[in-house]
């Protein structure tokens, strides 16, 4: 059945294989106007010019919540995610003076021994959930120690950031908005009390780096560290655990993509940014109008909402020879996953290695690996598009 395009909204959910109707709408209607002041953007071109467009704002975007004033949007505002210049500059200038390059190298042993560790448990087992297995216990167990928080707390950490995922939907249900609001409390506190702990006493962690960080007497506020520890923590988990899974599937599924990377362990670089582009852990982002702005021959008024799908733009043929194709060694790949302009990704660099030392351990070190289900089910969550489970034999 042939879906009628001109009532697509995402908000009736992401179907399991979108991307035939992405790509529909990439070409019959690229500017595509939902209710509600609402925008689709599915071409290349047009996703990254919006994203890159400072009038474009992402603090008055549509996010999680919208009703009144709570501590929920009192902490979301404080993001820099959700924040524009000025405010945004300094938020992200103050944070990435303790999230460098080099702390990112740095934790690259620590990484290799805690996927050895992982695959060794699976292979006691004789089985493998990536997702469960490997994919998230990976990144909250790197981004917890990096922050400085004890490895008996990584638990609660875990389904603290997963209430907390569905604040980046573009709606939210009641019920699921107040799981997040809790978590979002429990989170604060325990932030608060951690940093005020290392302010006293600081140890070679991330929050200590972040409590003595001052910037020509500025300071990153108590409420500012708290809220953007706790985004470090939420953006480096699912969406990391997106890629895992998301570039699982999509080896196990072009079974000559997965020989080749098998037989050379030199392509994890290009594999892990063809993986993002095939099919992006974060599948879209949005921003608002603050000005009218015309997109792709298109007026968008101001006050309108913008939805930027950024997984169609990494499969718009105008940007990406044989888009369709799985091609691990892809070459000039300028994907959007991690975004682009003043909100590109600030821990791509982690992402990236975490990503490629687990896939390049995950395939060499079980040559036989194969799909151990008959259909895959995908999360509920719209904007972090990922498995609930992937079973493998190994
Ligand atoms: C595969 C994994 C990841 C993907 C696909 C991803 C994707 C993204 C995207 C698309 C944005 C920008 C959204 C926008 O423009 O509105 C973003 C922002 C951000 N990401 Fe990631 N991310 C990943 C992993 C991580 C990790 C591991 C960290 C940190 C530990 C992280 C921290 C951040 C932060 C702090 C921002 C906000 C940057 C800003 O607003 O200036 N991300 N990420």
């Amino acid at each position: 059945m042939t879906q009628d395009l001109t009532t697509f909204d995402l908000l009736d959910g992401v179907p399991p294989d979108p991307y035939p109707v992405y790509d529909r709408l990439r070409q019959e209607d690229p500017v595509h106007e939902m209710e509600g002041g609402r925008w689709l953007l599915t071409r290349y071109e047009d996703c990254s010019a919006v994203l890159r467009n400072p009038t474009m704002s992402s603090s008055q975007r549509d996010i999680g919540s919208a009703d009144e004033p709570s501590l929920l949007q009192q902490y979301l505002s404080k993001l820099m995610l959700f924040s524009d210049a000025p405010d945004h500059t300094r938020l992200r200038g103050l944070v990435s003076r303790a999230f460098t390059p080099r702390v990112v190298e740095e934790l690259r042993p620590r990484i290799v021994e805690l996927v050895d560790q992982l695959l060794d448990e699976a292979e006691a087992a004789g089985e493998l959930d990536v997702i469960t297995g490997l994919g998230r216990p990976l990144p909250v167990a790197v981004i917890a120690e990096m922050l400085g928080v004890p490895a008996e707390d990584h638990d609660r950490f875990r389904s603290w950031s997963e209430a907390l995922a569905h604040t980046v939907d573009p709606e939210m249900a009641p019920d699921v908005a107040e799981r997040a609001t809790i978590a979002g409390l429990e989170f604060m506190e325990y932030f608060n009390e951690l940093s005020e702990e290392r302010r006293q006493r600081p140890q070679a962690d991330l929050v200590s780096a972040l409590v003595a960080i001052e910037d020509g007497g500025d300071r990153l506020a108590a409420d500012e560290l708290v809220a953007n520890c706790i985004l470090l923590l939420i953006a480096g988990h699912e969406t990391t655990t997106n890629l895992i899974g998301n570039g699982t599937l999509a080896l196990l599924r072009n079974p000559h993509e997965l020989d080749r990377f098998r037989e050379d362990a030199g392509l994890a670089k290009t594999a892990v940014e063809e993986l993002l582009r095939y099919d992006s852990p974060v599948h879209l982002t949005g921003r608002a109008a603050l000005e009218d702005t015309e997109v792709g021959g298109v007026d968008i008024p101001a006050g309108d909402r913008v939805t930027i799908l950024l997984a169609a733009a990494n499969r718009d043929p105008a940007a990406f020879a044989d888009p369709t194709r799985l091609d691990l060694g892809r070459e000039d790949n300028r994907h959007l996953a991690f975004s682009s302009g003043p909100h590109f990704c600030l821990g791509a660099a982690l992402a990236r290695l975490e990503g490629q030392i687990a896939l390049s351990s995950l395939v060499t070190r079980f040559p036989r690996l194969e799909l151990a289900a008959d259909e895959v089910e995908w999360n509920p969550t719209i904007t972090l598009r990922g498995l609930q489970r992937l079973p493998v034999a190994l």
